[in-house]
């Protein structure tokens, strides 16, 4: 099972074993982890599931749809180059190890 480590504002972290195919947002629902709201239960209409990807793996997440790009415009805290919204990436394999910081409001 791949694993995803969640880094809170903080520097507190935690790490959830995901399922393949689950996205990292409902990984972190799941597995009881705060920080994510996803109010719109990952239907891309919220971004209220923000995360910041740690560089390291930027380059190994399917880049952005258009519809994503538009609500990471919408986030509470502050859009950064590495925002992400967590119900759009979907968890394989090759994302086992994946970081992703939470941004310090979701509201
Ligand atoms: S859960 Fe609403 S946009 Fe991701």
């Amino acid at each position: 099972m791949p694993s995803i480590t969640f880094i809170h504002p903080d520097g507190r972290s935690e790490t959830a074993e995901a399922d393949t195919g689950a996205t990292a947002m409902a990984t972190a629902l799941t597995r009881g982890l705060d920080g994510i709201l996803a109010e719109c239960g990952g239907n891309a209409m919220c971004a209220t599931c923000h995360v910041y990807v740690d560089a390291a793996w930027l380059d190994k997440l399917p880049p952005r749809s258009n519809e994503e790009d538009a609500l990471l415009d919408g986030t509470a805290a502050e859009r950064q180059p590495n925002s992400r919204l967590s119900c759009q990436i979907k968890i394989t394999p090759e994302l086992d190890g994946l970081m992703l910081r939470l941004p310090d409001r979701q509201t």
